[in-house]
């Protein structure tokens, strides 16, 4: 199987295949109705930054595609989406462009068409520093995500199946590389114990990537066809629990990303609460394209950050600082999850001092 074919098989059947089956966890969390706001709608402000760089909204399109020139014009649309709208980006992993050089125009074309935009670069944990800061100069990228997906890669028949010595290879390219590090999973989430880890080696945000969403080892299922276990397919940290976990563990220089299964207003809400700095999307934006031109696209878009203001003054908050103090209530499976696992639900569930 080419690369090409590959990368045009992701994205088919991302858009043929359902999410999940494993939740993403944001219906057990619920925040509370703030009858006195005392708020303007003029007020309201959405921006936030993730490791330093500042977003006007607490929205990521997360790593999608490149590396082969069947894709080059899905990369065009998505950097034109990001531009039109305002939203930070990541391009897929660049390692097809350093294995050969000619696949680069395919990540290049979400820099040239998105000139001044906040850009990601995104490689594999297997990557060593000189592939991590040519990918980073490839686009004139801010930051670099650096992604964990072994649970994709021991579906695919092509796929990896050494995983040692991740961590001091993220260390080696958190050292050698001049943009923050955010290190990110694809679908099966992070937990503390690892979020840890990757904080005590200098990374500058987590996204959480956990259940829910888009699912890797459905996809690389269907691509292989292969009829694969159930209890894998479900296999990981629900997104909302991860994010809880990874929250509270790390220092506040770090930031937590919040995706996998991110697909309403309300989640994005939800996630700022639990403490994450921005919440990244991928699926969702690849099938709206898909379903509507690009300027329904962005019509949908704007009317989905206008819904994450809507809620904004419904909790009372003004900003992403307010919503981290408002009290969110977890309940279900993710309450007894956390209790399980040490993390004080009632302190997140009554912060708000009252009188
Ligand atoms: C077609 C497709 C290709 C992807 N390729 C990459 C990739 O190259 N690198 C990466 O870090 N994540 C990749 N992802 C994963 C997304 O960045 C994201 O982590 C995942 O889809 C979960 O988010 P979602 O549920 O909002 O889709 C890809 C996602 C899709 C849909």
């Amino acid at each position: 199987m080419t690369r090409q074919s590959r990368k045009l098989e992701h994205l088919k059947y991302s858009l043929l295949l359902e999410d999940g089956p494993a939740a993403a966890g944001f219906t057990d969390f619920h925040l509370i109705h703030n009858c006195l706001p005392d708020l303007a709608w003029r007020d309201i402000d959405v921006s936030t930054a993730v490791a330093g760089i500042p977003l006007p909204q607490p929205v990521i399109i997360n790593a999608i595609t490149g590396g082969a020139a069947d894709v080059t014009a899905v990369n065009r649309e998505l950097a034109e989406f990001a531009r039109q709208t305002g939203t930070a980006i990541a391009v897929g992993s660049q390692y097809a462009a350093i294995e050969d050089k000619s696949a680069a125009e395919s990540y290049k074309i979400v820099r040239k068409t998105n000139p001044n935009g906040v850009i990601f670069a995104n490689l594999g944990a297997h990557a060593v520093p000189d592939a991590a800061r040519y990918a980073v100069e490839m686009i004139g990228a801010q930051a670099i995500q650096i992604h964990l997906n072994a649970g994709q890669e021991i579906i695919m028949s092509e796929g990896d199946r050494d995983f040692c010595g991740y961590l001091s290879h993220i260390e080696a390219i958190v050292e050698k590389v001049d943009v923050p590090v955010i290190v990110k999973e694809v679908g099966c989430g992070i937990g503390r114990e690892q979020a840890k880890a990757l904080v005590n080696i200098g990374v500058k945000a987590i996204d959480v990537g956990g259940t829910g969403g888009t699912n890797f080892l459905a996809i690389e299922a269907a691509r292989g066809q292969l009829k694969l276990d159930a209890e894998l397919l479900a296999w990981g940290i629900p997104t909302a629990i991860a994010a809880v976990e990874a929250v509270s563990v790390i220092e506040s220089a770090v930031d937590v990303v919040v995706s996998g299964g991110v697909r309403t207003p309300l989640d994005v809400v939800k996630s700022l609460s639990i403490g994450g700095a921005a919440a990244g999307i991928a699926g969702p934006i690849l099938k709206t394209l898909r379903d509507k031109d690009l300027d329904g696209a962005v019509h949908w878009y704007e009317n989905f950050i206008l819904d994450i203001k809507r809620f904004m003054l419904l909790v009372g908050a003004h900003n992403i600082h307010d919503l981290r103090s408002s009290p969110i209530i977890i309940t279900g499976f993710s309450r007894e999850w956390l209790s399980a696992r040490g993390i004080n639900t009632v302190k997140l569930a009554t912060r708000k001092k009252i009188g």
